[in-house]
């Protein structure tokens, strides 16, 4: 089955609705003619609408960074699924490993989050990885049994090809230590393998994207790996250049 691979710029919390606005329409001529690869942008929830406002229709999607897994409540702060699905945003990032370290995103929340994703019509990309400690320790494997296991445990196979995995060694992300292609490969294979475990045709068709560091001089090297579908991109997705020249590395 043949996977269309996706760029997703995580702008994590940098650009207000202006700046976004900006970004946007300097980005999608550069975008207009391109085939054979989807685009998302994950922007703060302040910048949703009016991004997906100026790209609708064009190939560039909107995704959030995080949501509640409830469908409403008393939860000061936070913002449902159906909320974002309102603004015209068509996925969100689950799990990334800042929410994970720095606000305490469990395995078990994530559990839910992914099928109310999925549930309101939003693409989760769940990110995994290890930290360098884990890799140190050999733990690499374990680590990502788990996660896998324990996120997607609410999605059956019907829905499965529905998710996007972004692998994310936590010891690359905002370093500048890009995974080497070997650890990319090896890491996403194994994830695939997890999958298939759960239901091979299903996880024939998973994207499982690289994230950590990317940036335009090392994407084309990870893109063209057999068993990576795309990239989760932070700090080269902030200027439109770098994240234009890293979508042209995709197309397949
Ligand atoms: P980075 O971030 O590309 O700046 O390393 C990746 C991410 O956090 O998704």
């Amino acid at each position: 089955m043949a996977r269309t691979p996706l760029i997703a710029g995580n702008w994590k919390m940098y650009k207000t609705e202006r700046e976004a606005e900006d970004y946007i329409q300097a980005l999608l001529p550069r975008v207009a003619a391109l085939d054979g690869v989807e685009v998302a942008i994950c922007a703060p929830y302040t910048d949703l609408k009016a991004l997906a406002d100026s790209a609708r229709g064009s190939r560039v999607e909107v995704y959030a960074q995080n949501m509640h897994q409830d469908a409403e409540g008393a939860y000061t702060g936070e913002v449902s699924a159906a909320m974002l699905a309102e603004t015209g945003a068509r996925g969100v990032v689950l799990g990334h490993s800042e929410r994970r370290a720095y606000f305490g995103e469990s395995d078990q929340a994530l559990a839910l989050k992914v099928p109310a994703a999925l549930r309101a019509g939003l693409r989760p990309v769940l990110c995994v990885g290890e930290s360098e400690s884990e890799r140190d320790a050999q733990d690499t494997e374990r680590r990502l049994r788990q996660q896998v296991g324990e996120d997607l445990a609410g999605v059956d196979a019907a829905e499965l090809a529905e998710v996007v995995i972004a692998y994310e060694p936590v010891w690359a992300i905002g370093t500048g230590r890009v995974a080497t292609p070997e650890q990319a490969q090896e890491a996403i294979a194994f994830i695939r393998a997890l999958l298939a475990a759960r239901d091979e045709a299903a996880a024939r068709g998973v994207r499982i994207l690289y994230g950590g560091s990317v940036n335009a001089d090392n994407a084309a090297e990870l893109l063209a790996l057999p068993d990576v579908d795309g990239a989760l991109v932070g700090g080269a997705s902030l200027q439109v250049e770098p994240f234009a020249q890293i979508i042209s590395a995709a197309r397949r």
